[in-house]
């Protein structure tokens, strides 16, 4: 088989990066993690004094971005750390509002997935960017344990916030992201959504690969 997509959604500190790149290692896909782009694109839009109401339809048409080598490029400039903080995972959510900038990226996110095996990570991708991918995966966790995992994220990195401090940015990230009117985050109707709370990564991986291994071997014999 030589292509296969699996989408696979959900919000801040729901493990998604994590399990995403386990699964597409294990099985022997490429990864795409789309909140990369979405971050690379409002750093530069951001660095270059635009807001997310302008009209940015000119500005993408000018923004380059890529994967080399796994190292994420815009306009020729590496942000693969960049794009890492907090400052750009606010203005990643602020500009994802913008139509201009929902097209262009679902455009491009469709282009990089349209040969191959991906596993997709994002917040859109089993009900707008890819709604044909042949597995959709929606993660979930408890509120207190995606706070609990984003503290210790940061505590591992010399950060040092308070829980209520995380709790506050997950909880307008959470609000923003899902009552936008554009693509908003929610599950897709055939996704299956995974509760992670209180289970580990190597569970939730394994989990995933079975269900994608049994829908690959069912595609192979066109069951
Ligand atoms: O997954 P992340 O934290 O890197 O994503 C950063 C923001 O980008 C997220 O809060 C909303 C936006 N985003 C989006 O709107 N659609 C996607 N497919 C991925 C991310």
């Amino acid at each position: 088989m030589r292509h296969f997509l699996i989408a696979i959604d959900g919000p801040a500190g729901s493990g998604k990066s994590t399990v995403a790149k386990l699964v597409a290692e294990r099985l022997g896909m490429n990864y795409l993690d789309t909140g990369a782009m979405y971050r690379a694109v409002a750093l530069y839009l951001h660095s270059k004094n635009l807001s997310p109401s302008d009209d940015l339809s000119n500005e993408l048409d000018h923004i380059d971005l890529c994967y080399k080598d796994g190292e994420l490029y815009i306009n020729g400039a590496r942000v693969s750390e960049q794009i890492r903080s907090a400052q750009a995972g606010k203005l990643a959510s602020d500009f994802a509002v913008n139509p201009a900038v929902r097209s262009r990226l679902t455009q491009l996110q469709r282009d990089i997935c349209k040969d191959g095996k991906f596993v997709v990570e994002g917040r859109d991708i089993g009900t707008v960017v890819l709604p044909n991918a042949q597995v959709k995966i929606f993660l979930t966790a408890s509120f207190d344990e995606r706070v609990r995992r984003r503290l210790k994220e940061l505590q591992e990195k010399g950060i040092h916030l308070t829980f209520e401090e995380i709790a506050n940015q997950i909880r307008l990230r959470d609000e923003q992201d899902s009552k936008r009117s554009l693509a908003p985050m929610k599950p897709a109707e055939d996704a299956l959504v995974i509760d992670t709370t209180g289970k580990n990564i190597d569970q939730v991986v394994e989990e995933i690969c079975q269900i994608a291994l049994r829908r690959m071997d069912c595609e192979n014999n066109r069951c």
